[in-house]
C-alpha cells in the first residue's frame, strides 16, 4: 500500500534522555520530519552531553526544551499544554533510571512532567546494559508501564556500549518510526489503494479582464478530504478552483478557474478513477460573453447575460462504468433533505453529502462544518459539527463502512 506523508498533521514530542544511544535519535527526528509530522523535542540535561540541542533543533525545525523555565524572567515552558498539544510521545532512548521515574511517577525534570500530563499514547524505545535489562527491578517496572497501556519498543540483541554482548541496544530509528507508524495510522479502508477524482474550492466565471463571478467557497472542506484520504493511502488526482489555503502535498493537483477548464480536467481524469468526489463549488451560470476590455461605468445599469455551464457530476454519473462510485455535495438554504435527495437520484450518485447553509457552524469559509450523508439505498447518517479536518476523516470512514457493505 502506497502511503506519503502519512504523519502530516500528527504532532510528535520526541523524548531524549541520557544515554549513549541517543546519537540515534536525530535520524527518528529526521524520519518524522519528513513524513510530514510536527516534531517537539524535550530533552533531558544528561541527554545534552550525548547529542546537541542544536542538531536536533535544526533537525525538527523548532527549539529544544529542557527547562521548566525559558528565561530568568520566569516565562515557563507549559508542560500541560505540551502534552495536550501532541497526538503521541516516544521516548528514546529511555535507561533504567527514566524507566523507574515514569512507574514511579516522580517529575524531576521536564519530560517527567510532560509525560505526567500526557493524554496521548506514549512509547518507550528503552536503552541500557544487559544486567540493567533483565535486572527484576527494570522488569517490574516495564510490565507496570505496560499495564498502564504504554508500549513499549523492546530493545535487540548485540554489543553493547560496556562491551558486553546481549539485550539491551535501543531498536533502529527506523523500527521505532514503524512501530509508531502502525499504531498512529488509520487502518486502512475502502479508499486504501483506490484512485480518487476529487474537486474541490470555487469556479470563476469571467466578466471581463478583471472581474468574475464566484462563490464563498475556500476549498478547506475539499482538502481535508484530500488530506483523509492521502492518509487512507489513496491515490488522489484533485482538481481544485479558486481557494483560499495551501494546496495539499503528495496528490496530483491540477488548478483550474472557470467550470468550462473544471469539466475538461474531470473527463480527462474520470475514465482513470474508481472513485469521484465531487465537492467543488461549481457556478451554474457563466456570461454568454467575456469582454476583451474592462467593461466602464459609462451606463447607469448594465445587463449580462448568463448560459449553463455542463453539470460536470451529472455528466460524469451518467456514463459512469458498473463499478464506479460517485459522491456529490448539495448545498441547500430550504428544504433541504428532499432537495439532496432529488439531486442524488437526478444525478445518478451513489451518495450525496449535504451541507446545511442556515448551520453558523457549517459551510463556506468557516474551519468548521456538519454534514448528513444520504446514499442511494436509503442509508442515511449525521456527522455532527467538528474541525473540516475531523468532519472529512469521519465522512470517509463511515462512507467506507457502507462501501464495504454495499460493493
Ligand atoms: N455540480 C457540478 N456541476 C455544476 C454544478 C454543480 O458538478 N455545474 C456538482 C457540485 O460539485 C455538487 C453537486 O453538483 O457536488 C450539487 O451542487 P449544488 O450546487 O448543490 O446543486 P446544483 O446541481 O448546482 O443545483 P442547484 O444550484 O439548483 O441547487
Amino acid at each position: 500500500m502506497l502511503r506519503k506523508n502519512h504523519f502530516k498533521n500528527k504532532k510528535i514530542i520526541v523524548g531524549i534522555t541520557g544515554g549513549i544511544a541517543a546519537y540515534k535519535v536525530p535520524q527518528l527526528v529526521r524520519l518524522l520530519k519528513k513524513e510530514g509530522a510536527e516534531v517537539q523535542v524535550v530533552m533531558t540535561d544528561a541527554a545534552k552531553s550525548f547529542v546537541t540541542p542544536q542538531t536536533l533543533s535544526v533537525l525538527s525545525e523548532n527549539p529544544v526544551l529542557s527547562d521548566f523555565f525559558k528565561n530568568t524572567q520566569g516565562e515557563w515552558n507549559n508542560h500541560v499544554h505540551l502534552a495536550l498539544w501532541a497526538d503521541a510521545i516516544i521516548i528514546a532512548p529511555a535507561g533504567a533510571n527514566t524507566l523507574a521515574k515514569m512507574a514511579h511517577g516522580l517529575c524531576d525534570n521536564l519530560l517527567m512532567s510532560v509525560i505526567l500530563s500526557a493524554r496521548c499514547p506514549i512509547w518507550v524505545a528503552p536503552a541500557m546494559d544487559l544486567d540493567m535489562w533483565t535486572h527484576a527491578s527494570t522488569q517490574t517496572n516495564i510490565q507496570t508501564l505496560i499495564d498502564r497501556g504504554i508500549h513499549i519498543i523492546e530493545p535487540e540483541d548485540g554489543e553493547l556500549a560496556s562491551g558486553l554482548t546481549g539485550k539491551g541496544r535501543m531498536a533502529e530509528p527506523e523500527q521505532i518510526f514503524s512501530a509508531l507508524e502502525n499504531q498512529l495510522l488509520p487502518p486502512p479502508n475502502f479508499f486504501t489503494g483506490k484512485r480518487i477524482l476529487l474537486t474541490a474550492g470555487g469556479t470563476q466565471e469571467a466578466i471581463d479582464p478583471v472581474r468574475f463571478i464566484g462563490n464563498h467557497s475556500s476549498g478547506k472542506m475539499g482538502f481535508a478530504i484530500a488530506d483523509a484520504l492521502i492518509q487512507s493511502g489513496a491515490t488522489v488526482d484533485l482538481v481544485f478552483g479558486s481557494v483560499s489555503i495551501a494546496i495539499p502535498e503528495n496528490c496530483n493537483t491540477y488548478g483550474v478557474t472557470s467550470a468550462n477548464e473544471m469539466h475538461q480536467q474531470c473527463l480527462a481524469l474520470f475514465p482513470k478513477c474508481d472513485i469521484l468526489i465531487m465537492a467543488a463549488a461549481v457556478a451554474d451560470f457563466a456570461p454568454v460573453e467575456v469582454a476583451s476590455q474592462k467593461i466602464k461605468k459609462t451606463e447607469d445599469s448594465i445587463t449580462i447575460t448568463l448560459k449553463k455551464n455542463p453539470d460536470i457530476l451529472s455528466e460524469l454519473s451518467e456514463n459512469k462504468r458498473n463499478n464506479q462510485i460517485t459522491v456529490g455535495f448539495a448545498l441547500e438554504t430550504e428544504n433541504e433533505k428532499n432537495n439532496a435527495l432529488a439531486k442524488l437520484q437526478k444525478k445518478n450518485l451513489d451518495c450525496i453529502v449535504l451541507n446545511s447553509q442556515s448551520n453558523p457552524d457549517a459551510g463556506f469559509g468557516v474551519d468548521t462544518n456538519a454534514v448528513t450523508v444520504l446514499c442511494k439505498d436509503g442509508a442515511q447518517w449525521q456527522i455532527p459539527t467538528a474541525s473540516k479536518s475531523l468532519v472529512a476523516q469521519q465522512l470517509l470512514q463511515s462512507l467506507s463502512e457502507w462501501l464495504t457493505k454495499t460493493h
